[in-house]
């Protein structure tokens, strides 16, 4: 077993390459199932759902070269089979995205029901509702997802919620359909945007992503042959960017697009830090006790679900008592007992959580309940007084890249240790 031990506290200072997005990366790889040919797709996050969406499209008769550690090539002219591994796509999330990609491309997908980290119910009925708007047949059986199609056919699908995943899902599933596909109440998110740029850099015909209607013309083929670069990483960048607040340091944090940081700046500016917005960098900085806010987590552009934990630590170490409404996910407060044990006054009751802000935390051996509560543990370590022993680094490692090497060029005393 791993554990990251950081030992406290530390102001992190200094530069930050964020890397390409995850959320981007996990759906632009399951797009290239519509390709009949083959691409290039360059920033890619080196992360454990990477390396496993890779295995699922090789199971599926993809042939992928390894550039770099940050570029891969995929030839997805021959598809072998309609069947996904269960094992691999039971890993995480997004392998979900093979059922709109092997829909358009192939009118059948077996595929088992997604992994992914536990935040609550996860249903995929506004998935399964759009492939039947366009023409599919959908059935669950013992965990397996069957999805056929003959041919399917442009409709227009309204979403009774806003949902990142349904939204991606149905506009793979409709790029290759015939005629035209309107997803009304759309998610924004800039992932979706990227997808979308992606798949029309390939002869896809999207349009309004990143507004809440899209419009999908439906295209005979789409074709290989173009080098695609994954929009950076919004949530890795806001994940340093509260670090900063929190240990009071000073970072700047080379490429990435403020424009899709805009609600994390805002709170940071609320709570007394200080942001320079260079357009594809931001530096962020804070001398002084973070003031006490309210936060309500919301889609896009709203602020982030993704970054609810990081910014429970600011706030945990505020002025004054402070709140979240987390509207997205029923249970994202598991991180809230692992804080309280290195000092946190929290108190979380269903969708909202109260913290009391205390001037320090102490180390402590921690456990990271998923993805972005380990990021928080891992800021909350830097801030601490001692030795925080940080637990369950599969979580982490499926996010976010290189981690402790990241942190450690800022100036955390972070290892890796093997027990
Ligand atoms: N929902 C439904 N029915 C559906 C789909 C969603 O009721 O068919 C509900 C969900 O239960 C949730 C809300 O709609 O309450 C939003 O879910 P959404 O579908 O937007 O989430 P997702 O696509 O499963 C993605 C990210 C999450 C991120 C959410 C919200 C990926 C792979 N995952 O999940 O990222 O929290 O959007 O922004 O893109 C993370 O990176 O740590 C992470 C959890």
């Amino acid at each position: 077993m791993e554990k990251l031990v950081v030992t406290g506290p530390t102001q992190l200072k200094g530069e930050v390459v964020i890397s390409g997005a995850k959320n981007a990366a996990v759906a632009l790889l399951p797009a290239t199932l519509l390709i009949d040919g083959v691409c290039t797709i360059e920033n890619l996050p080196n992360i454990s759902d990477i390396q496993i969406s890779c295995k699922i499209l090789e199971e599926l008769g993809a042939k992928i070269t390894w550039n770099s550690q940050h570029s891969i090539t995929i030839d997805t002219t021959n598809i072998v089979t309609t069947k996904a591994p269960l094992d691999l796509t039971s890993k995480f999330r997004a392998s979900y995205y093979v059922i709109g990609a092997m829909l358009g491309r192939m009118g059948e997908i077996e595929v088992g029901m997604p992994g992914g980290c536990k935040l609550g119910a996860r249903p995929i009925d506004q998935h399964i509702k759009g492939f039947e708007r366009l023409g599919a047949t959908v059935s669950l059986e013992k965990g397996t997802i069957y999805a056929k199609a003959k041919k399917l056919k442009g409709t227009s699908i309204y979403m009774d919620i806003v949902s990142v995943g349904a939204t991606i899902n149905v506009m793979l599933a409709a790029v290759l359909a015939k005629g035209t596909t309107i997803i009304d109440n759309a998610a924004k998110e800039p992932h979706i945007v990227d997808v979308a740029n992606f798949l029309n850099t390939m002869g896809a015909d999207i349009r309004g992503a990143g507004t809440d209607v899209i419009k999908i013309n439906g295209v005979e083929k789409l074709h290989g042959g173009a080098t695609y670069s994954v929009v950076p990483d919004q949530i890795e960048a806001g994940t340093f960017m509260l670090a900063a607040v929190a240990t009071r340091g000073d970072l700047l944090l080379k490429n990435c697009i403020t424009k899709h940081l805009e609600s994390i700046t805002a709170k940071i500016i609320e709570v007394g830090g200080n942001v320079e917005d260079n357009g594809d960098s931001i530096r962020v900085w804070c001398n002084k006790r973070p003031s006490k806010a309210n936060i309500k987590t919301l889609p896009y552009p709203g602020f982030p679900t993704d970054l609810q934990p990081q910014m429970g630590v600011v706030l945990s170490l505020a002025n004054g008592t402070s709140t979240i409404n987390e509207s997205i996910w029923d249970s994202r407060f598991q991180y809230t007992d692992e804080l309280n044990k290195m000092g946190a006054k929290i108190t979380a009751q269903g969708k909202n959580a109260f913290f009391e802000g205390v001037k320090k935390l102490h180390g402590a051996p921690v456990y990271s309940t998923d993805l972005r509560a380990g990021a928080a543990l891992v800021v909350a370590g830097t801030t601490a007084e001692g030795v925080t022993e940080i637990y369950n680094l599969q979580h982490i490692d499926r996010g976010y890249e290189n981690i402790e090497e990241k942190f450690r060029k800022i100036g955390a005393k972070i290892e890796r240790v093997k027990e």
